[in-house]
């Protein structure tokens, strides 16, 4: 029986490429039983992702489809099949390394956000922390927005700031981003899901 109060649960499909954090991030928020999204599949490009293996730990649906070899749009139909099999109705990036084409962006227009370490608009595309401490920064962060055609260019529905400090390296700069990136991305999706 479902607490009282709470309504059925949105179903979340996350797409990532790597070690996967903040997909873990995501995947304990939706432990808390206020959580208004489970976790319904965590799809990946790279069949040897570290994060597809501890998602399948924790009994998780599973899904990889590497796109070598393969025309693109045969790729991401393999991806968005699967994505509706598991009956996924929003998509969380997360660390995903691939562009949506603007087809598959269209096809689930205003149900994909993503994870981007920068205070968006600033620093969108690659080597974000380093770009800051080069500009002078006096703070990082990062965004939670939601996903266009347009590179890391939707509305942004959440930030977390972190202060750069004296001696901060590109690396160490992301290290403490990234500590708020986890912090940050289940409370946002959470808060979109329920909006
Ligand atoms: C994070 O820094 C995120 O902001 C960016 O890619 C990285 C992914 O890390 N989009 P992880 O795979 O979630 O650990």
């Amino acid at each position: 029986m479902p607490e009282p109060g709470f309504g059925p649960k949105r179903r979340l499909g996350i797409l990532i490429s790597g070690r996967g954090s903040n997909m873990m991030a995501l995947a304990e928020g939706a432990r808390d039983p206020a959580s208004p999204y489970e976790v319904a599949l965590v799809a990946s490009d790279k069949p040897d992702a570290a994060g597809l293996a501890w998602a399948g730990e924790q009994g998780i649906p599973t899904f990889a489809q590497s796109p070598k070899g393969m025309p693109k749009a045969e790729y991401e139909a393999t991806i968005d099949a699967a994505l509706r099999d598991a009956g996924v109705e929003a998509i969380a990036l997360a660390g995903y390394m691939r562009l949506l084409t603007d087809d598959f962006v269209a096809r689930w227009r205003g149900r994909i956000v993503n994870i981007h370490p920068s205070l968006l608009p600033k620093y969108k595309g690659l080597d974000t922390h380093a770009r800051a401490i080069e500009a002078g920064d006096t703070h990082g962060g990062c965004s939670v927005h939601i996903v266009t055609e347009e590179l890391d260019g939707g509305e942004v529905l959440g930030q977390a700031q972190v202060p750069v400090l004296p001696g901060d390296t590109a690396e160490t700069l992301a290290e403490r981003v990234l500590a708020e990136e986890h912090l940050l991305y289940p409370r946002i999706v959470a808060e979109w899901l329920n909006r």
